[in-house]
């Protein structure tokens, strides 16, 4: 019975890897939320049938509450797990259509939206590694995995000035080096850490973009189609999600992935 716990899955990505993941009932899921009422009301309504899911409720900066949903788990899967799928994560809109020396305009709301992403996306995220790690070592498969973004691949920001969402590519950046850092003192135990991106998924983040704002998407997506002529927009969660899975299925120790930060395609083709 493959064991997973996964990390925001109240809406977006997350919630599509819990449907596709849970959808095998040999596969128990764990999923991690800030709002347990609200996804448990969403499981009820939308996978009624799935036994095999537990909510449990943790503000992933919240290091007491993250420790508690260890516990939990431990409980529930009886000491060992499979699968971590760090895949909670904000994407915050302050830095989403301007470059990083224009929001320097803005110095307050500068450091107060890179720190707050940097807690969710990198800190949380190595006090997750390291509450779940004596789960993981007792586990079958061993796979850790960080849902990463290709924004955080310098040759891509240097070679085609992708200028927009800087201070989250610098999260993330910082969270596929914390990944590989857990990669070099992990391997030796067989686990795999992974820095993975789910390609382009809509999910809603920009809804609420003001024409000026569509404008700046614009230019990007120029860049995007001058980088990958084949791109043609962003695609459905289910199928980001099915791409991811079928990368960290195919990845391996022993074909000397780990640590490495891939793409949906399981290369360095980021779209
Ligand atoms: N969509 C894309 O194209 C794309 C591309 C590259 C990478 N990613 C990455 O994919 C992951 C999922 O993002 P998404 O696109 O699905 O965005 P989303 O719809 O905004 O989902 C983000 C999830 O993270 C949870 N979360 C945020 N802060 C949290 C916290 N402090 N504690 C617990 N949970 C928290 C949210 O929970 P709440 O409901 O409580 O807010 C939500 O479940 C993120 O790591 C994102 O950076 C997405």
């Amino acid at each position: 019975m493959p064991s997973y716990v996964i990390t925001g899955v109240s809406k977006g990505l997350g919630w599509e890897f819990l449907r596709l993941i849970s959808n095998n009932p040999n596969n128990v899921v764990v999923g991690i939320v800030r709002d347990k009422p609200a996804t448990d009301k969403r499981v009820l309504e939308e996978l009624k049938e799935r036994t095999n899911i537990h909510i449990l409720a943790a503000d992933v900066t919240n290091y007491d509450a993250l420790k508690q949903t260890a516990a939990e788990a431990t409980k529930i899967l009886g000491g060992s797990l499979d699968y971590l799928i760090a895949n909670a994560g904000v994407v915050s809109m302050f830095d989403a259509y301007n470059p990083i020396g224009e929001l320097g305009a803005k110095p307050k709301a500068l450091e107060e939206n890179l720190l707050g992403m940097f807690n969710v996306n990198v800190l949380a995220n190595i006090h997750l590694y390291n509450l779940f790690m004596p789960l993981i070592l007792k586990g079958q498969v061993k796979k850790v995995v960080a849902i990463s973004s290709g924004l955080a691949d310098t040759d891509l920001t240097n070679q085609y000035d992708v200028t927009l969402h800087s201070l989250y590519a610098i999260t993330k950046a910082a969270l596929n080096m914390a990944t590989a850092k857990f990669n070099a003192q992990y391997k030796k135990d067989g686990v795999l850490f992974l820095s993975l991106c789910p390609g382009m998924a809509d999910v809603g983040h920009y809804k609420d973009a003001t024409p000026e704002q569509l404008e700046h998407l614009g230019g990007m997506t120029q860049k995007f189609l001058e980088y990958a002529p084949h791109f043609t927009g962003p695609v459905t969660p289910d199928v980001a999600v099915q791409d991811v899975v079928a990368v960290w299925e195919k990845c391996s120790l022993e074909n000397g992935d780990g640590g490495a930060f891939l793409s949906h395609l399981g290369n360095k083709q980021w779209l």
